[in-house]
């Protein structure tokens, strides 16, 4: 979708990290804003301060885990807006893992957010883009954890790998009717993802507290200290923008992992090959 001025995105995770720095390059760009966020604080600070220089910007509370909140949060966008062009079903949320404590919880929670929240963003909207034939462009965020196993058993893992299969056969279904797709893989980005615990419903349970001297409890100081050193929201947000208008399916922001790419996909393939 080349053109983007004019038109309206809705973006959910849109009160913090990479979902606000989507919102706010979006403003820039001229576009109509809807953030949906769980965190109703947040949101409203969110709105505030892109409201500053953009007034075509809202905020809509929405929870991407329940189908009938992301279809209450589409509503409000055609009531504000009218027809909206871009999806940026974003919201995610980082949890578990290890094999000494599987927690149900845990799997349950993530999985929920990171996966159906994005099949509930396509669900509200699809048949929308189809029906008002303007053209349209659906960017899911999963992470370069969607690509390796670096994590190792994580449910974080299993969404994001998820989200990739579900945007490239979306992709292959759409292409012909107009519609893009985008799927965001992005490595260590400095935002809120480490603190993901503050919207934990409590339908979910209480987050267990590690052991400080597990592997698992290293592991994770080891990414809070990745994720600080990490990129920059907007610069991950300016490589959607290019992608959008150039109709690209994969958004990488860390070209420093090809190796492990190509790695992986070494293994696969010499596996494949000793089949005769
Ligand atoms: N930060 C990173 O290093 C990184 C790397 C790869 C992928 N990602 C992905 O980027 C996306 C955005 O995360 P971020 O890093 O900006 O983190 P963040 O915590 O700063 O922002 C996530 C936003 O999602 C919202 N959210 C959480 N649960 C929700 C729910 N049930 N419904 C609606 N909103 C909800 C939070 O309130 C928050 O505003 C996530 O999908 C995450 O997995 C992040």
């Amino acid at each position: 979708m080349r053109e983007l001025a004019g038109k309206t995105a809705f973006v959910t995770g849109g009160a913090s990290g990479i979902g606000l720095a989507l919102g706010r390059a979006f403003a820039q760009a001229g576009m109509k804003v809807m953030l949906a966020d769980i965190e109703a604080t947040a949101l409203q600070a969110a709105v505030k301060s892109l409201q500053e220089f953009a007034p075509n910007v809202r905020g809509t509370v929405c929870d991407v885990a329940d189908a009938a909140s992301v279809d209450q949060a589409a509503k409000m966008s055609f009531e504000a807006f009218g027809n909206v062009h871009v999806v940026c079903n974003n919201a995610g949320v980082a949890a578990g893992g290890g094999i000494d404590d599987i927690s149900l919880d845990n799997w349950r929670w993530v999985l929920d957010v990171n996966l159906m929240g994005v099949l509930h963003g396509i669900r509200a909207f699809l048949p929308h883009i189809r029906e008002h034939g303007e053209g349209g462009h659906i960017v899911n965020t999963a992470s370069m954890a969607g690509m390796l196993t670096g994590l190792g058993f994580s449910p974080y893992g299993a969404s994001k790998f998820a989200v990739v299969n579900m945007s490239e056969g979306l992709a292959l279904r759409l292409r012909p009717l107009g519609i893009g797709v985008s799927v965001l893989c992005p490595s260590f980005v400095r935002t809120r993802i480490g603190e993901s615990g503050r919207n934990r419903l409590e339908r979910y349970g209480q987050s267990r507290p590690l052991d400080p001297n597990s592997a698992s409890a290293a592991l994770v100081a080891e990414i809070g200290r990745r994720i600080e050193a990490g990129l920059e929201p907007a610069d991950v947000a300016a490589k959607v923008l290019a992608a959008i208008r150039d109709d690209e399916l994969y958004v990488f922001t860390h070209p420093g992992m090809r190796a492990e790419v190509e790695q992986r996909f070494a293994a696969i393939l010499a596996a494949m090959d000793k089949v005769r």
